[in-house]
């Protein structure tokens, strides 16, 4: 299953989304801080390392930031770990990394959530932030999460979801859907990073519904599967290995 049905305006067949999304956070990487920072009322740093902290990230793990993107996932769980070290982070697009690169030392990695290029049982935890939306098969990359994580192991997915009904729903798509990109465009002047903050909203207007997240979750063989949603608008996923 992918995330949701085809983006026709951006990519008219599914092989094509891969390169789509490499090349838009290819050209967006430089500005994605800056963006994210201000876009969220700078909440980000403080409620990914609530997130992790609650869910049980320990100093000590081995940990698998899949999709780390600028690694704003990772440098708050090395404020948990106390290190880097144990640190993994993936990501497909060499300026995402290229930015990750220059705030922490972990192991950094080129490749694909579908398609993890390490060993079974690596992991002891395995985080992916803001990025489900983007891969193309739920089957593909929850069987490999659940294949690298070690006996025990958890995952922590965290996503923004629009709420299902209104006046919710009527706000997020007014600030997601026009306000954002209107104000990343105004801001930092550039044409990539509005595309990237509208991209954002039209895979967010069109994501299937969290039920259908803990249903592919459980049939890879994931246990302990739930979502707990904060303010009804931000979702954290998790799931443990048995
Ligand atoms: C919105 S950013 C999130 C970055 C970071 N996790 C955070 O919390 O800010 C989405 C990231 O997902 C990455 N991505 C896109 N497709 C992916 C895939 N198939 N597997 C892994 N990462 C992917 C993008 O390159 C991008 O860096």
């Amino acid at each position: 299953m992918n995330p949701h049905p085809l983006i026709t305006t951006r990519y008219s067949k599914p092989e094509d989304k891969p390169a789509f999304v490499e090349r838009l956070f290819d050209a967006g990487a430089k500005h994605y801080d800056a963006v994210v920072d201000w876009g969220f009322f700078r909440t980000g740093a403080f409620y990914r390392r609530w997130a992790q902290q609650r869910h049980g990230l320990k100093p000590g793990m081995q940990l698998l930031d899949a999709a780390c993107g600028t690694g704003l996932m990772a440098t708050a769980a090395a404020r948990i770990l106390g290190t880097a070290e144990t640190i993994t982070c993936l990501d497909p697009s060499a300026g995402m990394l290229a930015v990750a690169r220059t705030k922490l030392a972990a192991r950094f990695v080129q490749g694909r959530a579908e398609a993890l290029p390490f060993p079974d049982g690596s992991f002891d935890f395995l985080t992916m932030g803001y990025a489900l939306r983007h891969v193309v098969s739920f089957e593909e990359t929850f069987g490999e999460f659940h294949r690298v994580l070690r006996p025990g192991g958890k995952v922590l997915i965290l996503e923004v979801t629009k709420p299902a009904r209104n006046p919710g729903a009527f706000l997020f798509r007014l600030y997601f859907g026009r306000i954002y990109p209107f104000l990343t465009r105004l801001f930092t002047r550039s044409r990539d990073a509005a595309t990237m903050m509208t991209y954002f909203w039209e895979t967010m207007d069109a994501c299937v519904p969290p039920e259908a997240v803990l249903a592919a979750l459980q049939k890879a063989g994931f246990v302990q599967v739930s979502r707990k949603s904060m303010l009804g608008l931000f979702s954290e996923y998790t799931a443990v290995k048995p």
